[in-house]
């Protein structure tokens, strides 16, 4: 075990200090938790195998999934990627710093340990003052995950990642909520057409919108579980509450009034109506809007499962393209 220090850490102006320290902890091949606009990181220096292989043992990881790199600027970017597809360029141009993580082919300076053995590497540049501070007082690129244990819910604040990290880290930096609360789209521009790996804050129409028709093979708003995914960590259950999820369609006011006769203690996440009590049940009440929706949505969750509930039944949001991402978490809970 570790001595995990938490550091509070203003989002608007991160102290030159604390930002120097978290800094040097990682060119020193240590572990740093940070914030991202989406959800906090668990970031490590990319350009060391030993230091990466810690992120891995840390979260329980396979080995098989690999990691997102994040970068100060698009000159740190195309260090690492020996092609740079027009797509990109013009990607970049529209969505960087922020929430849209780009897989593209990559060079010799990326340890494979971070892609997985694989030929391609996933770049992002994130929109919060903290990390774009720590990338550019640490002159490297820094590979991060989320940061919770592998499978679990991502951390939309810094006591998410202490219960799920804490001993396993040498800093954690705390500075509140994460603004976007999901994590980031992810596009591999390698192949010719690019084509949607992961749905996140950004969504398909905005991409389509700056480089034409991209290919969404796996995706839809259906709640099965039953297709194949093609990005190597996207197989199988993933982002989960410990608690069972049952989603339902439309008000799920019946199946809490059945659960709930049956004795079982339940969270209902609810969209956008008035609450109604039943007694032993914990409703939560969601913005119909999709991005206050999705700024909430793992914090919701995680609350919810440490209440020691028997089942978080969810209502599903509309199937349209701007809750893709959401139905996509849903699906995989
Ligand atoms: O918002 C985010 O993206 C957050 C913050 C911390 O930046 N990070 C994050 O990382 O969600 P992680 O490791 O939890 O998810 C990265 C996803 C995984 O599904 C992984 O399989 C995929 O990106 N990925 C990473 N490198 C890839 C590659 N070379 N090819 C295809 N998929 C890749
Ligand atoms: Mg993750």
């Amino acid at each position: 075990m570790l001595a995990t220090t938490v550091c509070s850490i203003d989002p608007g102006a991160p102290a030159p200090a604390i930002i120097a320290t978290a800094a040097q902890t990682l060119r020193r091949g240590g572990l740093v938790a940070f914030p991202t606009e989406t959800v906090y990181g668990l970031g490590a220096n990319a350009l060391d195998t030993q230091a990466v292989a810690r992120i891995f043992a840390a979260k329980g990881r396979p080995a098989n999934n690999p990691l997102i790199v994040h970068v100060a600027d698009l000159e740190s970017a195309r260090c690492l990627a020996a092609e740079w597809p027009d797509a990109a360029v013009r990607l970049v141009e529209r969505f960087w710093p922020g929430p849209l993580t780009l897989v593209v082919k990559k060079t010799a300076a990326v340890p494979a340990i971070v892609t997985a053995d694989g030929p391609t590497v996933a770049l992002r540049s994130p929109a919060h003052k903290v990390a774009l501070a720590i990338l550019a007082a640490a002159g490297i690129p820094i590979a991060a995950p989320s940061a919770n244990r592998s499978s679990r819910l991502s951390p939309t604040r810094a006591e998410h990642v202490r219960r799920d990290l804490e001993g396993h880290i040498d800093i954690l930096l705390d500075a509140g909520p994460t603004a976007g609360g999901l994590e980031s789209t992810v596009l591999d521009v390698s192949t010719p057409t690019p084509r949607l790996l992961r749905p996140g804050l950004v969504s398909p129409a905005e991409i389509e919108a700056v480089i034409g028709p991209i290919e969404r093979p796996h995706l839809s708003t259906s709640a099965s579980n039953d297709q194949p995914l093609r990005s190597p960590g996207l197989i199988g259950r993933h982002y989960s509450p410990r608690t069972r999820v049952e989603c339902i369609e439309g008000n799920a006011c019946r199946r809490v009034d059945e659960l709930s006769h049956q004795g079982l203690r339940l969270g209902w996440i609810n969209l956008g109506e008035e609450k109604i009590d039943f007694p032993g049940v914990i409703c939560r009440i969601m913005p119909r809007d999709v991005r206050r929706y999705a700024a909430e949505f793992y914090a919701v969750l995680h609350d919810l499962d440490a209440a020691g509930l028997d089942c978080i039944l969810v209502e599903l949001p509309p199937r349209t393209d701007e809750w893709l991402a959401i139905h996509d978490r849903l699906r995989r809970m």
